[in-house]
């Protein structure tokens, strides 16, 4: 039997188990993934099990991000540019880390949107953490031509945007106004809207009616800024398939074959944030 697990702590709410659970179920696989909240000096133990092979390889949360880096034998350049490892696994007798979150977002984004043209397109980026940054990456990836970076302390979207200064620049709130406009794609990478609390103030108002207007955060699924930007005729994209689009490259990484997003995927992971959250 094959298995495959998420490592962090506090992680009891993860829906990784949920999503590759029914993968597994879909395709037949003789196969398992569970939750493994665990103190970090057992994090080294998952290292040595995917490698000896009774692990097929795992999706790493908080708050190990950082911690398997020094474990790992290869760092994969998602991993590299994003600074960021969530998925562990092995290649040629090697442990990979590499990052699946950049990727998960453009293929969302082109799924729900297909007529989408990245290339030479205008972006903002609402806040400059980790998300931010594995995003951003698999953006310039995408030959984008710009990426205004706005954040609320303005010191880290600086420290962000010397990932590629030719395309990545700093903007403030107060910039906004003339930013928006222009702007082919807006992203809140902020965790504000969490929970329909607040919302990064953003004149969406301004938006052209070609921009879309993309929510990493996926409880509520419709986040207070995904709701004006609706009410304003703009279009949408909300943080659950991102979530979904993550988990394809680990589990076709671990168990060998590319897994679908369907919509019967994303109403199961639906009625679980209806019911807990
Ligand atoms: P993640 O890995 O999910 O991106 P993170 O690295 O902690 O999480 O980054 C959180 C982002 O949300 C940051 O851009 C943060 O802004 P600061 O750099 O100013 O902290 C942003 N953020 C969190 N709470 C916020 C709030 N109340 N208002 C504005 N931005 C907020």
């Amino acid at each position: 039997m094959k298995s495959a697990c998420v490592i962090g702590q506090n992680i009891s709410h993860s829906r990784s188990p949920s999503i590759h659970n029914h993968w597994i179920r879909k395709y037949g696989l003789d196969a398992s993934y569970t939750i493994r909240d665990i103190p970090p000096d057992l994090v080294p133990d998952i290292a040595r099990q995917i490698l000896s092979g009774e692990l097929q390889g795992c999706n790493v949360t908080i708050p190990y991000k950082q911690l398997v880096a020094g474990l790992v034998d290869v760092v994969d350049k998602p991993a590299e540019q994003s600074n960021s490892i969530n998925t562990l696994y092995v290649k040629g007798g090697k442990l990979h880390g590499t990052s699946t979150d950049g990727s998960g977002y453009i293929a969302h984004l082109k799924q729900t949107w297909p007529d989408t043209e990245l290339k030479g397109s205008t972006v903002i980026m609402l806040g400059a953490g980790g998300a931010a940054r594995s995003i951003a990456a698999a953006l310039v990836d995408e030959k984008v031509s710009r990426i205004h970076v706005v954040n609320r302390t303005p010191e880290k979207a600086e420290a962000l945007v010397v990932m590629n200064p030719a395309i990545m620049s700093a903007a403030s709130m107060m910039q906004l106004r003339e930013l928006v406009p222009a702007a082919d794609l807006i992203i809140n990478t902020t965790s504000l809207g969490t929970g329909g609390q607040g919302e990064f103030a953003c004149p969406l108002e301004l938006a052209a009616k070609r921009c879309i207007v993309s929510d990493i955060v996926y409880v509520p699924l419709e986040t207070p800024m995904l709701r004006r930007a609706r009410k304003l005729g703009l279009r949408t994209l909300d943080g659950l398939g991102m979530l979904l689009h993550q988990a394809v490259e680990g589990f076709r990484l671990w168990f060998g074959i590319e897994p679908e997003v369907t919509a019967e995927l994303r109403e199961l992971i639906e009625q679980d944030i209806a019911g807990r959250g």
